[in-house]
């Protein structure tokens, strides 16, 4: 069957009542994604098209999460069970009457698109008016029986709930996917009765119906059970996401990524890791996050839409979103890394350092305790610890530059807007207000003060050490009266107390 000779339709309009949740069911993510979400990757990649989806509970709320897919939608109002919601979506399939149906359960995130077209490729070979993918379940719990007749062929489904207790034995399930010839379909689908248990038209009765009309009915049995787990609880949502974290990482491990622990690592449906990449436990990969070879994550990193470049590593308890690191660069560990921000090749970002919409060019180094927001920093710059860029007046944000080989001296405020020139010299403490020239040294701090036996001359020392009774760090007044305050704005050599180290050294 060539791909275009299938349309898909996913039902998607239940309240979804054993969620217990104010969320549509079909909203609920699993691996990061909504529950439909999975259904409808999996339909397409079946290469099914069009592809409608019957919405009914929170239906404005769905069709904002999917808008702009090339999804087509129809409103059930009020649901009355899963054969209305095909009747309501009859005129849509109806127009392509050569197109096979698939219809499919909203609530079957672990569904494989292989599954699909294995369902597909049966129902072309046995030439039936529908086929349908069953499940044989040691606990078939509230699943709908299949009933075969004496030759074993499908004869109906039946709901548990209207089930005679011999049905009810009945181990193999209806998975709620079907493939269905649209012209036999429409030819029992008025015929629905709500003459059951749950008072709903059941899609399910259009088996009985299309056999009473003569038709054949085709079933093809799933190979793994755990792909037909319906979603009807949180419980059941949980084991499911844990099922789709495994599949991930197995599918990625195959391609030759490491993956320390598959069961404490969430990588996202459109997440990627390389070959040779190492993802370590309790590591989250999110949004279109890729791990390039060679690189390392974790643990305990969480990477929202990050480009992670060959060789780097993000050490532990890192979060990063929206970024771009560079090949062999280092993050971390406990960074934060915001969006918009570039980390250049072999650069290095240590602990407790935030970096917001930045630039940090190749082999620059920020290691300790710093902020750094809209700025573009140069190679081979070193970003003492605890530097502060002030990018925000309390109106406006301002950018920072600082410029190749320029070396930033511990605890510095850089008051934006402002540049510090390329290979100049911040020396450490100072509150930069003004742009520093290429090649200069800069100093905004207080000159240190020395007064020589201070100590001893104190008017407590007298009484035999400190004044316990005062606070602590106070001075007796008048004890710094008379500071010469007036040295502090000489600018020297000698105030730079500390040779600075070269950047580019740690
Ligand atoms: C259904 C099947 C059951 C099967 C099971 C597999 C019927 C009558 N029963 O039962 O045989 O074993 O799936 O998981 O079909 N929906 C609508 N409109 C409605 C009602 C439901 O769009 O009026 C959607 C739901 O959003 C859901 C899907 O159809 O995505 C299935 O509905 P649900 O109520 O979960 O059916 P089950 O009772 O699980
Ligand atoms: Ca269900």
């Amino acid at each position: 069957m060539s791909p275009t000779a299938v349309q898909a339709l996913i039902l998607a309009a239940g309240k979804g009542t054993r969620m217990k949740s104010a969320r549509a069911k079909v909203l609920h993510p699993s691996l990061g994604a909504p529950m439909l979400e999975h259904v409808v990757r999996a339909v397409t990649d079946a290469g099914a098209s069009p592809v409608t989806v019957v919405v009914g509970h929170q239906a404005d709320a769905v069709e904002a999460a999917f808008a702009g897919r090339g999804l087509a939608f129809i409103r059930q109002e009020p649901p009355l069970g899963t054969g209305h919601a095909v009747q309501v979506a009859r005129e849509r399939f109806a127009a392509q009457p050569d197109r096979t149906l698939l219809v499919v359960n909203g609530d079957l995130p672990l569904l494989r698109p292989q599954t699909l077209m294995a369902m597909l490729a049966a129902h072309r070979r046995t030439g039936g008016a529908a086929t349908l993918l069953t499940v044989e379940l040691d606990d078939p719990g509230a699943y709908g029986r299949v009933l075969r007749d004496e030759v074993g062929g499908v004869r109906a489904i039946v709901e548990e709930k209207d089930a005679t207790a011999d049905e009810r034995r009945v181990r193999e399930i209806n998975a709620g996917l079907y493939a269905f010839e649209v012209p036999a379909l429409l030819e029992v689908l008025g015929k629905l009765k709500p003459q059951n248990a749950q008072g709903e038209y059941y899609l399910t009765d259009v088996v009985g119906l299309l056999r009473a009309a003569g038709k054949t009915v085709g079933a093809v049995k799933v190979e793994d059970p755990r792909e037909a787990l319906g979603v009807n609880t949180v419980a059941e949502l949980a084991e499911t996401t844990r099922l789709l974290r495994l599949r991930r990482a197995e599918a990625l491990m195959a391609a030759g990524a490491s993956i320390e622990d598959p069961a404490t690592t969430h990588i996202g449906l459109d997440a990627v890791v390389e070959a040779d990449a190492v993802i370590r436990p309790y590591t989250f990969l999110e949004g279109r996050t890729v791990v390039r070879r060679g690189a390392s994550v974790g643990p305990f990193a969480r990477l929202v839409d990050a480009d992670i470049g060959p060789d780097a590593q993000v050490l532990d308890h890192c979060l990063l979103r929206e970024c771009v690191v560079g090949a062999a660069a280092m993050v971390g560990p406990f960074a934060h890394i915001r969006p918009e921000s570039r980390i250049g090749v072999m650069a290095k970002v240590g602990n407790f350092v935030e970096l917001k919409k930045t630039y940090l060019g190749d082999g620059s180094k920020a290691p300790h305790l710093s902020y750094i927001g809209d700025a573009t920093v140069g190679p081979g710059v070193n970003i003492g610890a605890g530097t502060i860029t002030c990018n925000y007046d309390g109106t406006h944000k301002h950018p920072t530059r600082i410029e190749a080989g320029a070396f930033i001296g511990s605890n510095s405020t850089l008051v934006a807007p402002v540049t510090v020139g390329e290979g100049a010299y911040v020396g450490a403490g100072s509150a930069v207000t003004e742009d520093v020239p290429a090649g200069a040294l800069a100093l905004g701090r207080a000159r240190q003060v020395v007064k020589p036996g201070w100590a001893a001359a104190r008017p407590s020392a007298a009484r035999g050490g400190a004044d316990k009774k005062s606070d602590a760090g106070s001075t007796p007044a008048g004890a710094l009266g008379g500071a010469p305050h007036s040295d502090a704005d000489k600018v020297s050599g000698a105030g730079f107390t500390s040779a600075p180290r070269k950047p580019r050294e740690d």
